[in-house]
């Protein structure tokens, strides 16, 4: 059977180069880095290494990395820094936003009594940065929260006129990056951002790895207490392996980036024009379809049909995995508060997410369109 993998912004495969980094660190440095004798520093060694890679090609400090279990545990970590070490005391986010930014500043609202806004978007998904600034205007010391690109229908924030809002204000900034670090460059010192989000396994690195970046004027503290690992900010015995496929995915990403965008870029052209001469009706979510927007996410939005319903499955008959919203939580597709938020819900017509990674080649996108047009052919009512 088929199976064309178009869900990339769920989770990539591995690269056979980073589990090629990987397997002998798994298998052979099997010290714990907090140890003195010589496996133990040879491991410690390793993290630092990575540390220390991944800082340079992301133009920052070694130090403001902080390795986490991935994209959520940063989310999570940068809100209650802010929140408790930092004194703020109002979060502005957007109901757009990934659930790990939604769930952890109601749980700071919850457990600290933190006031919580959404900032207003425009009809293309862009957050309203008038807006943002109206609500900046007044009010206690303010953490904003809001994401570079949105993991569902690929739209960007303007990041730089975010940050600019918030520094005339003195207010801090954070940005889930986890789709976009590694598909596109960052300089994080330069950038006036207090903290960003990176999950290793959206880059063609493993699962259960990411980093949050601080930015080093912010004096933040420990959430999980233990061993003090990773400089006190995080306790817990190193995920070693997981750490040096990290730093082996984000280099491998870098130094190809400008060939894998355009490739991505090519693919996802290739979709669009494939899918219009399908059924003129089909539309783009934010305009997903737009060179601004995400290069590896494309929100499709059909016409009404009989198969709207079963559509996500009846594509995995064919061998088609994409996606109906954000499959983070369960793989269970429960209708996207995304899509819910930005004004795109339409009961009459489904939404489906596509998206791309480098290995995704122009037959399998051909394939696609094929199964595509099987499943919402032309019915006769
Ligand atoms: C925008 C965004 N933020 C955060 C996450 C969570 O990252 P992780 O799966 O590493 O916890 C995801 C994963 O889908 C995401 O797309």
């Amino acid at each position: 059977m088929k199976s064309i993998y178009l869900d990339n912004a769920a989770t990539t495969q591995l690269a056979p180069e980073v589990s090629e980094a990987m397997i002998p660190v798994l298998c052979e440095v099997f010290g714990n880095p907090s140890s003195t004798h010589s496996l133990g520093r040879k491991a410690k060694a390793l993290i630092e290494t990575s540390r220390r890679d991944i800082a340079k090609l992301l133009g920052c400090e070694p130090r403001s990395i902080t390795f986490t279990s991935g994209g959520t545990e940063a989310d999570n970590l940068a809100l209650r820094a802010a929140v408790k070490d930092l004194g703020c005391r109002r979060i502005v986010t957007s109901a757009a936003e990934h659930s790990a930014v939604i769930a952890s500043s109601e749980k700071m609202s919850d457990l600290y009594g933190v006031e919580v806004v959404h900032v207003a978007h425009h009809s293309d998904g862009t957050v309203d940065c008038e807006n943002l600034r109206s609500i900046l205007a007044t009010g206690p010391l303010t953490l904003v929260s809001l994401m570079h690109a949105n993991n569902e229908v690929g739209v960007i924030q303007p990041l730089d006129q975010i940050s600019k809002a918030c520094k005339e204000v003195g207010a801090y900034f954070h940005s889930d990056t986890v789709q976009t670090m590694a598909h596109y460059h960052f300089q994080l010192d330069a950038l006036q951002i207090d903290f960003l989000t990176c999950s290793a396994h959206k880059f063609h690195g493993p699962k259960g790895t990411g980093f949050l970046y601080t930015h080093p004027r912010n004096k933040i503290k420990s959430q999980i207490v233990g061993g003090g690992q990773e400089r006190g900010l995080r306790s817990g015995t190193e995920n070693l392996h997981g750490i040096v496929g990290l730093g082996a995915a984000l280099k491998l990403a870098y130094e190809g980036l400008e060939n894998h965008s355009t490739h991505i870029r090519s693919i996802k052209k290739r979709m669009v024009e494939g899918l219009r001469k399908i059924d003129k009706g089909i539309t783009f979510n934010a305009d997903s379809d737009k060179e601004s927007r995400l290069y590896t996410v494309l929100s499709v939005k059909f016409p009404p049909h009989p198969n709207n319903g079963m559509a996500l499955f009846l594509l995995d008959l064919e061998g088609v995995a994409c996606s109906g919203g954000s499959a983070c939580s369960s793989g269970a597709t429960t209708g996207s508060h995304v899509l819910n938020a930005l004004g795109y819900h339409d009961t009459e017509r489904a939404s489906l997410r596509f998206s791309f990674s480098r290995y995704t080649t122009v037959e399998e996108i051909d394939y696609a369109l094929g199964a595509i047009a099987r499943v919402f052919a032309p019915v006769d009512v």
